[in-house]
């Protein structure tokens, strides 16, 4: 089994036997394909989302963010407005999401640390 795999299975099993809001989005994150591209680390694909909250990140046109709900909100509902630095050439696409489902993914994110 892959890592990747095993994190997906944790994460199942995670949201089978609870239903808070974290690992409803960690599901969300799962089903909509988050995870498909933000792994445990950061790799070309794209940065983590592991550890990120509280953080300053660099963007690509040389300002910094700090990373709190409303920078990982515009991260998902307007992936390019603040570029990551480093990753300028991976494209991040636009998702169809409701308003409660992007609550959801925020609250997971947050709970990433
Ligand atoms: C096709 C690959 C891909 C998918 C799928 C994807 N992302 Fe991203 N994501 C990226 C890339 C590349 C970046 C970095 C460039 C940027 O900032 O847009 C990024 C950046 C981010 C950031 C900012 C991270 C940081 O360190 O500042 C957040 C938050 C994020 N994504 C959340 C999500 C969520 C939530 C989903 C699922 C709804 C998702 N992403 C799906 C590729 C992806």
């Amino acid at each position: 089994m892959t890592t990747r795999a095993l994190l997906i299975a944790c994460l199942l099993a995670i949201v089978a036997c609870s239903d808070t809001p974290e690992s409803e989005g960690a599901a969300l994150a799962v089903d909509v394909g988050c995870v498909a591209c933000h792994m445990e680390t950061d790799t070309d694909i794209a940065p983590t989302l592991n550890g990120i909250f509280g953080k300053t990140v660099a963007l690509e046109d040389g300002t910094t963010a700090t990373v709190d709900d409303a920078y990982v909100r515009r991260s998902i509902v307007e992936p390019q407005a603040q570029i990551v630095a480093g990753y300028e050439g991976s494209r991040m696409p636009v998702f169809i999401l409701t308003e409660e489902e992007i609550g959801l993914l925020v609250d997971y994110i947050r709970g990433l640390g």
